[in-house]
């Protein structure tokens, strides 16, 4: 009798990943099993942060510049919106936003902690569904900043727990999620407004494959300004991350 194949758990992680990546998985499952290697890198800081470099290449591509008013949809605990604040140079806004309310009070600890106080008074800190953010404020960011809830692949990894729970369920789950938090931050965006989106999911459904249902669900309405895939086997060990920087199209679509 054949094998009924796993959903559910290690075996059907593995088995998931090598259909998408082939011979490359036995590489990048190694890679993403090394501890990962934070480091300080973010200018204009009272206090070093650490974080992966691939994550503040991602914030920096947004190009947030002097005077913007900008938009931190997933913002906790926060390595990225310090990014984002260093960048405004004393002069814009910064709404940092997370839902939870725990990560939140993580959040404010650390903009009080590494950011100077000409820096700290421009970020204000809310904590609405970022779903559902574009029902209530239309055409009102220059930049938006989407580092969505993801897989997390690279924790699920070194989680037996999680990993035993694992299923390409969740996957699913968390794109859709995604993909509304998308349409809610393109409504919040002015016309020729940058919006950069993120994961550190290494599952194509939560990247490229998202932006792609984001282009059908929302025709003409954005182009894709640049992109990138930075995985730990060929990237030193940074990553994972994937971002895309987005225009949103100067009448709407
Ligand atoms: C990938 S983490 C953000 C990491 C952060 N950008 C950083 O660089 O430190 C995703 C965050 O989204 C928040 N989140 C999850 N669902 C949300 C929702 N519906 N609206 C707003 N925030 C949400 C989570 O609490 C979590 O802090």
């Amino acid at each position: 009798m054949a094998k009924k194949a796993a959903h559910r758990g290690a075996g059907a992680f593995d088995e998931h990943f090598s259909a998408i990546y082939g011979p490359r998985w036995v590489s990048l499952r190694k890679a993403l099993n090394e501890p990962s290697r934070p480091e300080s890198h973010i200018p204009g800081l009272i206090k070093p942060y650490y974080l992966d470099r691939a994550s503040a290449a991602a914030a920096a591509a947004l190009g947030v510049q002097p005077g913007d008013e900008v938009l931190d949809l997933c913002a906790a605990p926060g390595g990225k919106t310090l990014v984002l604040a260093t960048a405004l140079g004393g002069r814009g806004r910064l709404t940092s936003n997370d839902r939870s309310a725990d990560r939140r009070a993580r959040l404010r600890r650390v903009l009080d902690e590494h950011l100077p106080p000409a820096l700290r008074k421009l970020v204000v800190v809310t904590g609405h569904d970022a779903t559902r953010w574009g029902l209530h404020e239309k055409e009102a960011y220059d930049k938006i900043l989407l580092d969505a809830p993801c897989s997390s692949e690279r924790h699920v990894l070194r989680d037996p727990a999680a990993l035993a729970l694992w299923s390409p369920a969740r996957t699913r789950s968390l794109a859709q999620q995604a993909l509304a938090m998308l349409c809610s931050a393109l409504e919040a965006l002015r016309p020729q407004g940058r919006l950069l989106y993120s994961t550190c999911s290494i599952s194509p459904e939560e990247n490229e494959l998202l932006l792609q249902r984001f282009q059908v669900k929302r025709p003409g309405a954005w182009a894709l300004v640049e992109r990138a895939l930075v995985l730990p086997d060929e990237n030193a060990g940074e990553g994972p991350l994937f971002w895309a920087l987005l225009e949103k199209s100067r009448l709407p679509g």
